[in-house]
C-alpha cells in the first residue's frame, strides 16, 4: 500500500534520513522503532508532504506521492496523528472531531465516525463537551487518534503516541490500535517505545541515525530482546 524507496531528508547539512526503504502492506500493522533523533518524525513528515525529501520515491497504492500536495494526500487516504497530538486545546473534544472530519464533506458520515470514536474510547463520549486542552495526557492522545480516524483513512500513521504517557494509558492506546488493525485498518506506528510497538505491530523496522538497522517480525524480535537492547 505504501512503498518508500531511497528516502533522504536533510536539514541543511544534517542528514536526518539516509536512503531509507520501507513498505506497509494493505491490512498490516507495521512498527518503526527508534530512539530520539533516529529520524521517525522526518519520515512521517515526508509521507505527509510536510518536508521536501532530497531523494526518494514514495508511492501509495501505486500513485507517486511526490507530485501530490499535502492536502490531497489526506484525500488519498493517508491520515497522520502527529507527534505532540495537534489538537485544538480550547475547543471541545467533539469540536476537534468535527474539524478533523471536515474533509469528508458529509455531515452524516462525520456523525457516524464520531460515534465510532466514542465506541473505541468511551471516556471521550463522557468528556465530549470538555475543552480538549483540559483533558489528561492519555485522553488528549485518544482525541488525537480519533482525529486521525475521522477522515476515514486507509492508512493511519502515528508519530510517538506514547510520548509522556503512563504505562497503563500506553496499554489502552495499544489495545485501541490492535482493535483498529483487527477491523482491517492499515497502521504504521512510529515509536520509541519498543514494548508497545512489538505488542501491536506484526512487522518491525528498527531505525537508528536515519537508516533501517534491522527488520523482523515482531514475534521473532520478542524472542530475541537482546537485538532491541543492542540496536536502541
Ligand atoms: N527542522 C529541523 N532542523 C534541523 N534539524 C532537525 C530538524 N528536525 C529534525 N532535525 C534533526 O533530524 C534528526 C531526526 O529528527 P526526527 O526526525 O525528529 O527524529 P525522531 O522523530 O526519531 O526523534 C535529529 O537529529 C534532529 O535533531
Ligand atoms: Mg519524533
Amino acid at each position: 500500500m505504501l512503498e518508500i524507496k531511497d528516502l533522504t531528508v536533510r536539514y541543511g547539512p544534517f542528514l536526518a534520513v539516509d536512503h531509507l526503504a520501507m513498505s506497509v502492506g494493505k491490512g498490516e500493522i507495521v512498527g518503526v522503532v527508534g530512539p530520539n533523533g533516529a529520524g521517525k518524525s522526518s519520515i512521517v513528515k515526508a509521507i505527509g508532504g510536510l518536508v521536501e525529501p532530497k531523494s526518494g520515491r514514495l508511492t501509495f497504492d501505486g500513485s507517486e506521492l511526490q507530485s501530490v500536495p499535502t492536502h490531497r494526500r489526506i484525500k488519498l487516504g493517508i491520515s497522520i496523528v502527529p507527534e505532540g497530538r495537534g489538537l485544538f486545546p480550547r475547543m471541545s473534544v467533539e469540536e476537534n472531531l468535527v474539524i478533523a472530519g471536515d474533509a469528508l464533506g458529509n455531515g452524516k458520515r462525520v456523525q457516524h465516525n464520531i460515534e465510532r470514536c466514542y465506541t473505541l474510547f468511551p471516556i471521550l463520549k463522557e468528556r465530549r463537551w470538555q475543552a480538549a486542552g483540559t483533558l489528561s495526557g492519555g485522553q488528549q492522545q485518544m482525541v488525537a487518534v480519533s482525529m486521525g480516524l475521522m477522515p476515514d483513512p486507509r492508512l493511519l500513521i502515528l508519530d510517538e503516541p506514547s510520548l509522556g504517557l503512563a504505562p497503563i494509558v500506553i496499554g489502552e492506546i495499544g489495545r485501541a490500535l490492535t482493535t483498529l488493525g483487527a477491523e482491517g485498518l492499515t497502521v504504521a506506528l512510529f515509536e520509541q517505545n519498543a514494548k508497545l510497538t512489538c505488542s501491536v505491530a506484526e512487522r518491525i523496522y528498527i531505525l537508528a541515525s536515519g537508516a533501517v538497522r534491522h527488520h523482523d517480525r515482531a514475534e521473532d524480535l520478542l524472542k530475541n530482546p537482546e537485538i532491541l537492547d543492542h540496536l536502541m
